[in-house]
């Protein structure tokens, strides 16, 4: 699949652009987000074909809520999970099917709660016993039934940075096992709700498939559970959470995650439930990139620094999760002595490591792998413009979304 590379020459490719070509368009301005669309486009067939036609892939829209993203999604047969009303209008706006949206989030509005109902959805998958009675209620006030599912709390815990761990017994997120005959007994008494699925998310960037398929099979007991008491499901959902290859090791390819999970469900005699999958990151993950200028270089008796016109405000993962993005030059592979890269922010977690990229300060630097969290994370943040986003499709810049400068965001602190 593309995303980044090198041409025989040793510049750097992405999809099937040379990025040199991309900055000479007049309408790309620095920092820009390059989407590869092909390559969103391949890695979402990739799934579903795994998936088969009664399985459905639901985009976790957070990621990246990119028009173009989504739309090459949905084209490729994929659905949406949503985490807000906003990102629910924005899936139906792009034209995701009703029945192929799943909203989840812990502390969903009532607002939201309406949305979702009045808009049909696949499901609203609730996050606690205490959402259940609000569901119901709102549901009950526009006279209409609500279908719901229950996400659970595997009580699972996984080797990740600790703020994209989710399946475990302390995180906010999910019904815990201990509260699902509580859950039940409560939907139980509210004739407006219709449970029609079981979800679960155990969290982020799993390299391995064990801990996917432990927080799956506990979907899968409660599936059987509720179907040999006449109680029967439309859909098991294990969640997204496939790794990608940030350069520091290659995880478990996305397609061998959605491969076991379809082998469990085959295994655990589940075929008359739809099979449900959320990823994220593997979709657009390795699909975007950064580029940036090199506003200067800094040299110091305690090293050399290369600083940058994109910062912890257009990419808040290395500050956050001390996440590793690959920062290399355009025209040359790596070489030389170690540069510490750095973003203009006053803030010391402004820095997104030491990168070897070539003896002399190149004049242009790409941020890899940065498709997914990325732009959806950019902030105003220093009084800082978000980004350009550039997407690229067949060799071609099929739109560029200039960056919206700063004039505006003066403006509107004045008014505050
Ligand atoms: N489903 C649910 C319920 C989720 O909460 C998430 C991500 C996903 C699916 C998709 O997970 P993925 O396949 O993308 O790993 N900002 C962090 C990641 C936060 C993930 C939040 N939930 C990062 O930059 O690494």
């Amino acid at each position: 699949m593309p995303g980044f590379s090198r041409d025989s020459a040793g510049r750097a490719v992405f999809g099937k652009c040379l990025i040199s070509s991309v900055l000479q368009d007049t309408r790309v301005t620095t920092p820009a987000y390059l989407y590869d669309l092909d390559g969103i486009d391949e890695q979402a067939q990739a799934l579903t074909r795994v998936l088969g036609p009664a399985g459905l892939v639901a985009y976790a829209v957070k990621a990246n809520a990119a028009g173009s993203v989504l739309r090459t999604l949905k084209e490729a047969g994929v659905g949406a999970d949503v985490v807000s009303g906003a990102e629910l209008s924005l899936a139906r706006a792009v034209g995701v099917a009703k029945e192929r949206i799943v909203m989840s989030g812990v502390a969903k509005t009532d607002a939201e709660l309406d949305l979702a109902i009045s808009a049909e959805i696949r499901a609203l998958q609730l996050e606690s016993v205490e959402e259940i009675a609000r569901v119901a209620a709102r549901a009950r006030a526009q006279n209409r039934s609500a279908r719901v599912a229950l996400r659970l709390n595997p009580g699972v815990s996984i080797a990740t940075h600790s703020h994209v761990a989710t399946g475990h017994d302390k995180a906010k997120f999910g019904i815990p096992l201990s509260s699902l005959d509580a859950a039940l007994a409560q939907l139980a008494t509210h004739q407006e709700l219709r449970l029609v699925g079981v979800s679960t998310h155990v969290g982020s960037t799993l390299m391995e498939t064990a801990p996917y398929l432990q927080s799956a099979r506990v979907v899968c007991d409660i599936a059987q559970g509720l179907r040999s008491s006449g109680k029967s499901l439309e859909y098991i959902n294990f969640g997204g959470g496939f790794g990608i290859d940030y350069g520091l090791g290659q995880p478990v390819p996305p397609s061998a995650f959605a491969d076991a999970a379809r082998s469990l469900q085959k295994e655990q005699g589940l075929e008359d439930h739809q099979l449900v999958i959320e990823p994220g990151r593997c979709l657009v993950g390795p699909f975007g990139a950064l580029l940036a200028s090199v506003i200067q270089s800094k040299r110091t008796d305690a090293g050399r620094w290369l600083m940058l016109d994109a910062g912890m405000n257009d990419l808040l993962r290395p500050a956050l999760y001390h996440a590793h993005h690959r920062v290399e030059a355009l025209a040359a592979p790596p070489a030389g002595e170690p540069w510490q890269v750095v973003g203009p922010v006053c803030e010391s977690a402004d820095d997104f490591g030491s990168h070897v990229i070539g003896h002399e300060a190149p004049s242009h630097v790409v941020v890899r792998d940065a498709g997914a969290y990325s732009f959806s994370m950019a902030s105003n943040y220093n009084g800082r413009a978000l980004p350009c986003e550039v997407f690229l499709r067949h060799g071609q810049l099929q739109h560029v979304t200039p960056s919206p400068g700063t004039a505006s965001w003066v403006e509107a602190r004045l008014k505050a």
